[in-house]
């Protein structure tokens, strides 16, 4: 699926809208170079779920948690060395817990995360704030969260 956004009350309407879909233990992760909006999507993403600290991005300490509805972790492995770090850092107990996983530059570990998953791929457009998202991912859990994006 693919959605274009052409600015930033687009990305925040569509953030919000995954926000309010997402339910314990689900896990989403973004891909996108730098600036593609990831930490931006995120802070929509965590309006949706009920978060009302501000979202700043876990550059430096990788993770972050917030309480919305559920618990919700925003993690960005963007300075992960070695990606087997993961369990060291305990990542993997959050993966399989009770909050959602929010994880930006998810395709560095994408081969230690858990199988059910939404991966959702940003793209610069050609305008300044235009951004193409491509949603996919694995699972069920993936296609219940695909079918109530394509909702109205
Ligand atoms: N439609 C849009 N959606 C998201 N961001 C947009 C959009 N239009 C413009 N922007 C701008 O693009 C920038 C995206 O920065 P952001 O920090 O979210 O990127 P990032 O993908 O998290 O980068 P990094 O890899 O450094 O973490 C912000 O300055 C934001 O205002
Ligand atoms: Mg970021």
């Amino acid at each position: 699926m693919e959605i274009r956004l052409e600015g930033l009350e687009e990305t925040k309407e569509m953030g919000i809208k995954l926000g309010n879909i997402l339910k314990s233990g689900d896990i989403v992760c973004l891909n996108g170079e730098l600036g593609a909006g990831k930490t931006t999507l995120t802070k929509s993403i965590g309006l949706g779920l009920g978060v009302t600290d501000y979202i700043t991005s876990p550059t430096f300490a990788l993770i972050n948690e917030y309480n919305g509805r559920v618990p919700v972790y925003h993690f960005d492995v963007y300075r992960l060395e070695n990606v087997e770090e993961i369990y060291d850092l305990g990542f993997d107990e959050y993966f399989y817990g009770k909050g959602v996983c929010i994880i930006e530059w998810a395709e560095k570990i994408e081969r230690l995360l858990p199988k059910e998953r939404v991966i959702l791929d940003i793209e610069k457009g050609k305008a300044l704030d235009e951004r193409i998202i491509n949603i996919k991912g694995s699972g069920n859990r993936y296609i219940e969260i695909l079918k109530e994006l394509e909702k109205n």
